[in-house]
């Protein structure tokens, strides 16, 4: 008896210990899992996508279609013959954070049978049978796998965002779709067999399934599953693309949500969003807030003004618990987004437009919304294509309104008054319509895929019959008003100018087929193609080690950051403000280059990898990391956006060797650097005018250099640079000074001397 007894006692222990905490846990997510909306449709939903091949799935944003359809779909055996279930994500924040979420949930470790994939981060292993990626991502993948064959589902997620990956993934995956379900596995274009040796093959499961396509020809493959979800009510679009295919509703959980506007817009949003966040925080219950920013400079500057006057707050008032979310933010610090905030606090996530739809946060009751996003445009007709920060649409608005009320019922602060509402545009526009698409239509070519002009895009070229508009259009004025043709001759100016960016840049041949090497070589890295294009020149100039520095360096957002632009948000002296502005001009011109700022970058990288190499060898590798993020800081370096940089590097420079470049230096001398800027960026050339602006080349705009870059002051006869950023003014930013004569020498194509 006493030892039964004593047993009893050992069980109770155990069950105290960090096993009960698992259990307790496990338990936890059960019920929440149980709880959400989408399972009361499970068996439902299962039935659907056995009897469809194509299903369309709306519901709202948190009824759990992203975590929840994919572990269903597993467990009703769509895996059964090794497939994978593929779920495609326009973000990478979500791919990540989703994953991890997704194998607590199943109690699997991240990379088994739960992973992700992103471009230059991999997760998953040859048991991997749930795998979230970016739509970019999958459309890689299909340059190696052109069934894409490992998949036995793909789920195209967060559709209703259109982004240009994921409209012409839909259009391939279409082809894709009708291939499988023919039987006929021989698809293999003459590229992909050459995509054979390519920068995916980096696992060696990958290889197998490429070895597996292979020995699969002429044998029968499985048919595939196609899954659309959106978060937007409006299926038509997708039900029409894909021929009437079926589209079922997810009833989402929507308390209602008080819409307060101010009286008066607002001339400083961020000044207003801070002030909301106070006035919350110390007139309202409990509840944590969501706050939509533009981008990572926005946020962190918030970040750091909440910090400042959180001190300036009764003791009492103070548990306010700031969490970030942004892109490129480490994924680490993105999952700290779903943790709960410590007892007693109130959690404020500052994010951007990611958590409109993208990502699910629990516990938010009050929603800011300043009513801004950032996107990236393109004019066609000057080839440029800047990020701007313009207003939300009203379908944004709603989104992130209704965040407020999915756990009950919430506030949602919109910082505009209530009649520009009304004047909002009612949807977002395409990405499509207003992107570069040279590198969609490089991979596109690189499928094999060579009447552009003819590809599957939705909406445009399917439901519209460009011969008769064109007939009717030369026959009648009012065609002009026209706005279907309109959209469809913008995107067909957008294609022609890309492809014409692209030939320039030596990817395509006269007759518009993928040239070779540049043009394969360009198709295989996972970067824009004018970095790309600097890599592969890199080669020829000796100087790839430095170049992908820069690259790298190029490729995550703002580096440096300065004191917060208002004094005034400081809520201290001008004075200190004066102070910070010359530490932080001190700080970079240590690092800074007379030649412009991705020689300025190249230092900087330099000098923080001589800095943590010395750290580490009188520290350890955690201590030493911790140096660096102080070193950052004292040297107002963003030590994130380092981070980020640090990662790609390494990521590209895997991916020129594996293509067989020569990762070699040209030491001292920046010269070759120069000229293979010169050689890369040609099409961002600009010349000082007497005026002291500048005319960049390719566009004819007048542009200024951005006061953040080294050369603001200097402002060289001929520059180069990597973009254009349009506020009240056209600003050029990251610039390098260069030799015009450079431009004819290396850019003929584009560049002739004057007789
Ligand atoms: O895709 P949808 O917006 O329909 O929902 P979901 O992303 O599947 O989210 C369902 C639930 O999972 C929400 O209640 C989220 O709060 C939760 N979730 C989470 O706790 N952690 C994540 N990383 C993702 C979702
Ligand atoms: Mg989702």
């Amino acid at each position: 008896m006493a030892s039964n007894n004593s047993t009893h006692t050992a069980k109770i222990n155990q069950l105290n210990g960090p096993k009960a905490d698992f259990f307790a846990r496990r338990q936890k997510i059960e019920q929440h899992r149980k709880a959400l909306p989408i399972a009361a449709v499970q068996k439902r939903l299962l039935e659907e996508v056995s009897n469809n091949d194509i299903l369309i799935i709306v519901g709202e944003t948190g009824s759990g279609k992203t975590t929840q359809l994919p572990q269903y779909l597993f467990n009703g055996g769509f895996c059964r013959n090794g497939g994978i279930i593929g779920i495609t994500q326009p973000r990478r924040v979500a791919a990540v954070t989703v994953a991890k979420r997704v194998s607590e949930e199943c109690g699997v470790t991240l990379g088994q049978k739960v992973g992700y994939a992103i471009r230059f981060e991999d997760v998953t292993s040859s048991s991997t049978r749930i795998k979230y990626m970016t739509d970019g991502l999958l459309l890689r993948e299909a340059l190696l796998d052109p069934c894409l064959s490992k998949y036995s589902v793909i789920i195209v997620d967060e559709a209703h965002e259109r982004t240009v990956q994921t409209d012409v993934l839909l259009g391939l995956l279409k082809t894709v779709q009708k291939t499988r379900s023919s039987g006929a596995s021989d698809m293999v274009h003459s590229d992909h067999a050459k995509a054979d040796n390519g920068l995916l093959l980096e696992k060696e499961e990958d290889v197998q399934c490429t070895s597996t396509l292979k020995h699969s020809r002429g044998k029968k493959l499985s048919p595939l599953k196609l899954i659309i979800m959106s978060a937007s009510l409006d299926a038509q679009i997708f039900s029409e693309f894909f021929g009437g295919a079926k589209a079922v509703h997810v009833q989402g959980r929507q308390y209602p949500v008080d819409i307060l506007y101010t009286h008066q817009p607002e001339t400083d949003y961020l000044d207003a969003a801070l002030i909301t966040i106070f006035q919350i925080h110390l007139e309202e219950g409990p509840g944590d807030i969501l706050v939509f920013l533009t981008g990572q400079e926005e946020i962190e500057s918030i970040e750091r003004l909440v910090q400042e006057r959180l001190p300036k707050l009764p003791e009492s008032k103070r548990k306010l618990s700031i969490i970030p979310i942004f892109a490129s933010l480490p994924s680490e610090k993105q999952m700290k987004v779903f943790m709960p905030p410590p007892v007693g606090f109130r959690k404020v996530i500052l994010a951007t437009n990611i958590a409109e739809t993208s990502v699910t946060i629990p516990g938010i009751k009050y929603v800011i919304d300043p009513g801004m996003v950032k996107v990236r445009t393109y004019d066609p007709s000057t080839g440029i294509e800047p990020l701007i920060i313009v207003k939300t649409s009203k379908a944004q608005a709603l989104q992130r309104s209704g965040r407020a009320g999915r756990e009950g019922p919430g506030k949602c602060y919109r910082l505009y008054p209530e009649n520009e509402f009304y004047k909002l545009k009612d949807s977002t526009t395409p990405e499509i319509k207003r992107c570069n698409l040279s590198n969609v239509i490089l991979q596109l070519k690189a499928l094999g895929i060579d009447d552009i002009v003819g590809f599957d895009f939705i909406e445009e070229p399917d439901s519209f019959d460009l011969k008769s508009a064109t007939d009717r259009s030369a026959h009648s004025i009012s065609m002009v008003k026209d706005d279907k043709f309109l959209c469809y001759m913008k995107l067909m100016m957008a294609i022609i100018k890309s492809m014409e960016l692209l030939f320039l840049l030596g990817a395509l041949t006269d007759a518009s087929k993928l040239s070779d090497p540049v043009g394969r070589q360009m198709a295989k890295l996972p970067l824009d193609p004018i970095y790309s294009k600097a890599l592969i020149v890199a080669d020829q100039f000796n100087c790839l080690e430095e170049m992908l520095i820069v690259v790298a360096m190029l490729s995550v957002e703002s580096i440096f950051y300065a004191p917060v632009k208002s004094w005034k948000r400081y809520y201290c002296s001008l004075l200190f403000y004066i102070f910070m502005c010359s530490l932080s001009r001190t700080a970079l011109r240590s690092f800074s280059s007379s030649e412009g700022d991705h020689l300025t970058l190249l230092n900087t990288y330099r000098a923080s990898d001589e800095f943590l190499e010395k750290s580490k060898l009188v520290s350890s590798q955690e201590k030493a990391e911790k140096n660096l993020r102080k070193w950052c800081k004292e040297n107002f370096i963003n030590s994130r956006s380092l981070k980020h940089a640090r990662d790609i590097h390494s990521q590209i420079r895997k991916n020129v060797e594996q293509m067989g470049l020569r990762v070699t230096s040209c030491g001292d001398d920046m010269l070759p650097l120069r000229r293979c800027l010169a050689a890369s960026f040609f099409l961002n050339a600009a010349l000082k005018q007497p005026d002291g602006t500048y005319r960049a080349l390719s566009s004819g705009l007048t542009v200024q250099i951005h006061p953040s870059s080294v050369l603001f002051r200097t402002k060289p006869e001929c520059i180069i640079f990597d973009e254009l950023v349009r506020t009240n003014q056209n600003y050029v930013r990251n610039v390098s000074r260069i030799d015009y004569l450079w431009l004819t020498e290396l850019a003929p194509q584009c560049y002739a001397l004057q007789e």
